[in-house]
């Protein structure tokens, strides 16, 4: 029986992982591309060897993607480094591994007659918004070095498509979170953060004064989106990949309960950020089912 064959790039990190376990499920072999910069190979431990491989490779150096390419079904491009501040301090590091990594995805996927390739876009490319719930086309905003590279690889997505008949697709992420959330750095997101601080029982740190409201998508949904997508006659699409709900960072705190500190704002950040998430709903038929409470209290669990 012929299987479906995926390659996830960024395979070993917290989405990626996730990603894989739908994927596994739903009887696809994949192959992970990783080099291990933030991914973890404990987040595929539970895998068999049958269903998924792992190479450690650095999409921005390696010429070799194409032999791991060859005969794919579809192309999951999660690799890339992922957080605002040290894309300030180190932009070459970034455009190298966001920019020239994805380009080096498509020129390999361009020679095999894959399915659909599916780019992970950053909610970030809308900066400040003016308005809210933000629509795909709304205004580009970038305010910093990581929302350049993350766009400069979905414009690169986008060109692909039209030029070489490419079937691609671009999520733009909002924020993201779920079991193996990376929390080890310095600059992980907020429920991560959170996550660790409750752990070393610290107090949660609150950026600014906690009214600032975000759009989480819990990972589970995330992942069933892109079941949904490679199944949808669409190809060429720039999608919003978010919960269309709006929470703040004081709901939150509230959420996990116990003491908080209040820290200073940190540049870059929005004040608000919401999807309107209406041209995914209506093409692939998805909708979010994880509520923010049940999301956490789950993560709170684990
Ligand atoms: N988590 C979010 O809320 C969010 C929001 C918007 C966009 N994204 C994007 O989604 C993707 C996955 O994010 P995540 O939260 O799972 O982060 P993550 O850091 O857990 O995963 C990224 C993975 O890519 C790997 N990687 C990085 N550079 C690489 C390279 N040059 N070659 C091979 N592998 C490389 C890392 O080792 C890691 O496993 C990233 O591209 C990120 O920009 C995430």
């Amino acid at each position: 029986m012929k299987f479906t064959k995926s390659i996830i790039t960024g395979g070993a990190g917290f989405i990626g992982s996730n990603l894989t376990d739908t994927l596994v499920k739903n009887g696809h072999k994949v192959i992970v591309l990783d080099n291990f910069v933030s991914g973890k190979k404990s987040n595929l431990s539970h895998h068999k060897k049958s269903n998924v491989k792992v190479f450690k490779i650095d999409i921005s150096k390696s010429k070799s993607l194409d032999k791991y390419f060859k005969g794919a079904d579809y192309i999951f491009h999660l690799a890339g480094l992922a957080e605002i501040i040290p894309s300030i301090k180190d932009p070459k590091k970034y455009f190298i591994n966001n920019v020239l990594g994805s380009l080096n995805v498509l020129e390999a996927a361009k020679k095999t007659k894959i399915k659909k390739l599916i780019y992970a876009a950053s909610s970030s490319c809308y900066g400040n918004p003016k308005k809210l719930p933000i629509s795909e086309n709304d205004e580009i905003d970038l305010q910093h070095p990581y929302a350049v590279t993350k766009f400069m690889g979905e414009e690169l997505i986008m060109r692909y498509a039209n030029l070489f008949k490419m079937p691609n697709i671009s999520f733009r992420f909002f924020n993201v979170y779920g079991p193996r959330f990376n929390n080890s750095g310095q600059y992980s997101a907020v429920i991560g953060n959170f996550l660790s601080q409750r752990r070393n029982k610290k107090p949660l740190t609150i950026v600014g004064d906690g009214k600032q409201t975000r759009d989480f998508i819990h990972v589970d949904d995330l992942t069933s989106a892109f079941l949904k997508v490679i199944k949808s006659k669409y190809v060429n699409k720039i999608y919003n990949l978010g919960s269309g709900k709006k929470t703040s960072i004081n709901t939150i705190a509230k959420i996990f309960g116990g003491k908080k500190k209040f820290i200073p704002i940190r540049p870059g950040e929005p004040k608000n950020s919401l999807a309107n998430i209406s041209k995914i709903k209506k093409d692939i038929n998805w909708k979010p089912k994880v509520s923010i409470k049940v999301g956490i209290k789950k993560l709170l669990k684990d």
